[in-house]
């Protein structure tokens, strides 16, 4: 078992990881919590596999606990599913010294987290992550958000969690496809912080590791996270492989390739584009695409490179604009590399 402490700026947590550490959940959370009402959040997928544990668990601790289940997937973190948990925290007496309890994906952490910073102005919660996504990346750093139509985590706050209970052994249930998706932003966090991270990653027997990925990973979040919280500088080093990630999710109608396999794709085809520029020096794209291949994750997608362009750069800026590019000019250190949007457009396309 590892413990990791964030100091943010606006609040010190710490963040578990171990395996098993689910069934001593009640007492690290009444570690942190003062009252002893809680409602656990969480999906239809997680709750019947990891639900009834984590609650018995808290009401042998002395909590008083209801939980809110809804519909899993994307489309669940909308406007809708979150006036339904208001209306069942309202309904569940929780007041400003109660809390909630996110069990599940990043949807279930970004959507409870949210409702954790609004609700009656804002009350405790804590993160129990259960996919490899949420376990090295959402669960920490305090982003919270619903989508709107007009896209992905439009309405969000900051609030960072009172505790994260990273369990490793909840992995066992994760479907592979989600897992391949926590993999590709695991393989992000190789390349823009720890070399070290990346060559663990590449060895191909990371399911040997869990405990050591996400206790990496994290490591590198809490360092990202106390230096900047409200992403205004370091912290859009996270962003490493996003920009053409998202392109690539938007062009094929968030119907094709996952989050963690574009970003993946997005992360090559850019390192692949900075050296064929002369950006980057040495050759690091053919260590990443072995280290993507042996992980399972793509590093191609047969998209023209003009309309990988046309949809990474938001339709409001105009050709005059600069745009921040993350490039890794070597393995294990990102740069944030301010460039006029023509400049980024040749590197993209030519
Ligand atoms: N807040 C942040 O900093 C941050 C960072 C990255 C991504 N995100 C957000 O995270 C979300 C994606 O996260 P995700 O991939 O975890 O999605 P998710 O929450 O939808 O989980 C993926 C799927 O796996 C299932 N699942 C989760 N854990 C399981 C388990 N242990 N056993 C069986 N099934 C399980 C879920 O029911 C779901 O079907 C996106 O909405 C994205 O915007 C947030």
């Amino acid at each position: 078992m590892k413990r990791i402490t964030v100091n943010a700026a606006s609040q010190s947590y710490d963040v578990i990881v171990g395996h098993g550490i689910l069934k001593d959940a009640g007492s690290y959370i009444s570690e942190v919590l003062k009252s002893r009402r809680t409602v656990i959040v969480s999906d239809d997928n997680v709750y019947p596999l990891h639900g009834e544990a984590l609650r018995k668990n808290l009401e042998a601790a002395g909590f008083d606990v209801n939980e809110f289940v809804f519909p899993h997937g994307e489309q669940s973190k909308s406007h809708e599913t979150l006036l339904n948990l208001y209306a069942f925290l309202a309904a569940s007496n929780i007041t400003r010294s109660d809390s909630i309890i996110a069990l599940g994906g990043g949807v279930t952490g970004d959507m409870a987290g949210f409702a954790a910073a609004t609700y009656l102005r804002g009350i405790d919660y804590v993160q129990v992550p259960t996919s490899l996504l949420a376990q090295v990346d959402s669960s920490v750093g305090g982003k919270t958000a619903v989508d709107i139509p007009a896209g992905k985590n439009l309405v969000g706050a900051f609030k960072q969690p009172k505790l994260v209970l990273s369990d490793i052994d909840t992995l066992a249930t994760l479907p592979a496809d989600f897992f391949d998706d926590g993999m590709g932003e695991s393989v992000k966090y190789g390349m823009i912080w720890s070399e070290k991270l990346f060559e663990l990653i590449a060895s191909g027997n990371i399911k040997e590791h869990l405990e050591e990925l996400v206790t990496e990973c994290i490591d590198i979040k809490r360092q990202v996270v106390e230096t900047d919280e409200t992403d205004k500088g370091l912290r859009m080093i996270l962003n490493f492989g996003h920009t053409l990630g998202h392109s690539i999710e938007k062009t094929q109608n968030f119907c094709g390739l996952s989050h963690g396999k574009a970003v993946a794709v997005g992360m090559y085809l850019l390192t692949k584009a900075a050296e064929k520029h002369g950006i980057i020096t040495e050759n690091i794209s053919d260590r990443l695409k072995a280290c993507l291949e042996v992980n399972g994750l793509p590093w191609s997608v047969d998209i023209p490179a003009e309309t990988l362009f046309a949809n990474s750069v938001n339709d409001k800026k105009r050709f005059s604009d600069d745009i921040n590019v993350i490039i890794c000019k070597t393995i294990g250190k990102a740069e944030i590399v301010k460039m006029p949007i023509n400049e980024y457009k040749k590197l993209v396309t030519e």
